[in-house]
């Protein structure tokens, strides 16, 4: 598919989407969280991508924010339906999503585009990074998940701090906090995600995309985790993948998942 402001790319069975904007510091418009949209859902419907890392363009951000000139003289049903449809749209789509997504953090995530690095599952950042939620400073509130996922991934206290202040935070606290799982150099960052995507590409798809929603389910409302544990985990025992992973520990091989 052809996108304008995102590149996509496919190698040993790992997707990388590549926000493409880089002189508006990859700034999220209307149109490129529908194309992410676009990307993740064609993607995860593709069975020989086993993992999405998504990155930034330039050696500066990863994303800067929402695109402030798009929304600035919303009225307020526009400002909840700016949120309200970009959270279903791109936020939502990748905390749900079965395939792994990694937030390959290689500069600035503002706003918009920390509340993107939360909504995969996880991430890994470059030692220029710089995280923040700013939007106190401009008279609005994070809008795409991140006065929920920000506590989640860091505590309640350290989060009211970070969105009050509207402050930024560099690599090594967003280590710190638990934000992301990794520092590395820029020039490394990638290679990073590659290897730690190519250990998951090993492992039964099926089984992954259970675990996800197992995990997820701790933090959505009125779910029981532990109900939801127990039904994917019996889920697992009715796949192909099982059947050739037990079959290829037994028999002392490597398991060659067929991803059913
Ligand atoms: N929305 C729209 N445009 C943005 C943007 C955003 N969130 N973030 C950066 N840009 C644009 C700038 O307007 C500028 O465009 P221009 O060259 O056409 O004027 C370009 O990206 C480069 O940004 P600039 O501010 O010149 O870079 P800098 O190195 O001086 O500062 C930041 C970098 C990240 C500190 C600064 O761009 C910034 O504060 N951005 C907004 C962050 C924010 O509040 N995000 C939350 C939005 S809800």
């Amino acid at each position: 598919m052809n996108y304008k402001n995102i590149l996509s790319e496919i190698n040993n069975s790992i997707a990388t989407i590549t926000i493409n904007r880089p002189t508006k510091l990859n700034a999220l418009n209307i149109e490129t969280i529908q194309e992410l949209h676009d990307a993740f859902k064609t993607s995860n419907q593709d069975k020989n991508i086993k993992v999405i890392i998504i990155t930034g363009s330039g050696e500066k951000a990863f994303v800067a924010g929402a695109d402030i000139s798009e929304f600035s003289d919303f009225d307020i049903e526009e400002g909840q339906e700016l949120a309200a449809k970009g959270q279903e749209l791109l936020f939502n789509l990748i905390e749900n999503l079965s395939t792994p997504v990694i937030a390959a953090v290689n500069g600035f995530a503002l706003g918009g585009g920390l509340e993107l690095a939360m909504a995969c599952h996880f991430r890994i950042a470059s030692d220029n990074a710089k995280m923040g939620l700013p939007e106190v400073s401009l008279g609005v509130i994070p809008g795409y998940g991140g006065t929920q996922r920000l506590p989640q991934l860091v505590g309640k206290g350290r989060a009211m701090e970070m969105i009050l202040t509207a402050g930024m935070i560099d690599a090594n606290q967003a280590l710190n906090y638990g934000l992301v799982n990794h520092v590395t150099t820029q020039e490394e960052l990638l290679p990073l995600c590659e290897k730690i995507a190519g250990k998951i590409t090993r492992n039964s798809s099926v089984a992954i995309g259970a675990a996800i929603k197992a995990i997820n389910a701790n933090y959505k409302d009125g779910v029981n985790g532990f109900d939801v544990e127990i039904e994917q985990f019996g889920n697992c025992f009715g796949t192909e993948d099982f059947a050739e992973g037990t079959s290829a520990f037994l028999e002392k091989r490597k398991a060659d998942f067929p991803g059913e």
